[in-house]
């Protein structure tokens, strides 16, 4: 059966402990497996610009046996108005699976919604499951688990990291707290469905306004950018109502003894993180970063084992 990637709950509390637990062995162990040979090839597609996305997606295709393809859609039909639920039609008879990054989720959705391989969400407006992914990884590396824990998200409570939190945090049974300004707070759908989600999980899930109540306790401390990519010109201030959301050591000090620090990067230092958290012993940011290559790779062997159940 095809099942797709394109939020973080499409893969159920059970689904996701396998893929972390795949991601964990292949990290240890990262040339032994090889779903991919043939070799199989995956399309990876960016509307939007990418280091580590992109980067990860490369070099693990490759690791995993497979032919990765990575196109700028610009250099496509598609980039520039051919329609998607056709490229995706196409794409899908050539590769064994497709990633891509874009704007809109209705794009993502449009691209997946006639292939019977598996897509996958490298980054929309609405989410980045993969991030996620690489996120929960660290946290399970560097706390020993995620049931239970706090997991306090501070800045854009509407942007792409905020949802993905909200989703992947309570399916792993984590108490997720997001804290941004007023007019920054996440879509009531997606809050409402990681309700759902931690009420079945043993986690839960609260918005919240002020950054040292949501961080008072916090085992994870995570933030992003505070202009996400397509919102640069909006015309909205995203800069003075945010300072108090900053990490710096005065938040990190309200969190728990032994908190640890996510940032997705790319971080803008001095204004969503202080440069002494970013460096700082609590930092777990480059090893959210390289699982990011494990994360992907386990999530990708994964989808194909159940395509070929
Ligand atoms: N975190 C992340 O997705 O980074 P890139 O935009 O560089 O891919
Ligand atoms: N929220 C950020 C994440 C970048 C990885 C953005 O969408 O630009």
């Amino acid at each position: 059966m095809t099942r797709h990637f394109l939020r973080d709950d499409d893969l159920s509390p059970a689904e996701q402990s396998a893929v972390l637990e795949l991601a964990a062995a292949m990290k240890a162990d990262r040339f032994a497996y090889q779903p991919l040979a043939g070799p199989k090839s995956v399309a990876v597609f960016f509307d939007k610009v990418s280091l580590r996305t992109r980067l990860s997606f490369e070099t693990g295709i490759p690791e995993l046996g497979g032919n990765a393809i990575v196109v700028d859609t610009q250099a496509t039909h598609f980039g520039r108005g051919e329609s998607l639920l056709d490229a995706g039609r196409v794409v899908s008879r050539y590769v064994s699976a497709i990633v891509f990054r874009t704007s809109g989720d209705e794009r993502l959705a449009e691209l997946a919604s006639d292939v019977n391989v598996p897509v996958v969400n490298a980054l929309t407006d609405g989410f980045h499951p993969c991030q996620l992914l690489a996120d929960l990884q660290t946290v399970r590396e560097r706390l020993g688990g995620t049931q239970g824990r706090i997991l306090t998200y501070v800045g854009d409570g509407a942007n792409n990291m905020a949802h993905s939190y909200l989703l992947a945090g309570a399916t792993a049974g984590m108490h997720v707290r997001i804290a941004g300004p007023e007019g920054f707070d996440p879509d009531p759908e997606v809050v409402a469905r990681a309700a759902e989600i931690g009420a079945s999980t043993g986690g839960s899930v609260q918005v919240l306004r002020d950054p040292r109540e949501a961080a008072t306790g916090a085992d994870v401390l995570a933030t992003d950018a505070w202009t996400s990519m397509g919102m640069e010109d909006d015309g909205i201030d995203r800069r003075t109502p945010f300072w108090p959301y900053q990490i710096n050591k005065e938040l990190l000090a309200a969190a728990a003894p032994g908190a640890i620090v996510l940032h997705c990067l790319p971080a803008h230092r001095g204004e969503e993180i202080t440069d002494e958290v970013m460096d700082g012993a609590q930092s777990a940011v480059f090893d959210q970063a390289e699982n990011r290559l494990h994360a992907q790779k386990a999530l990708l062997a994964w989808l194909l084992a159940v395509k070929e159940q």
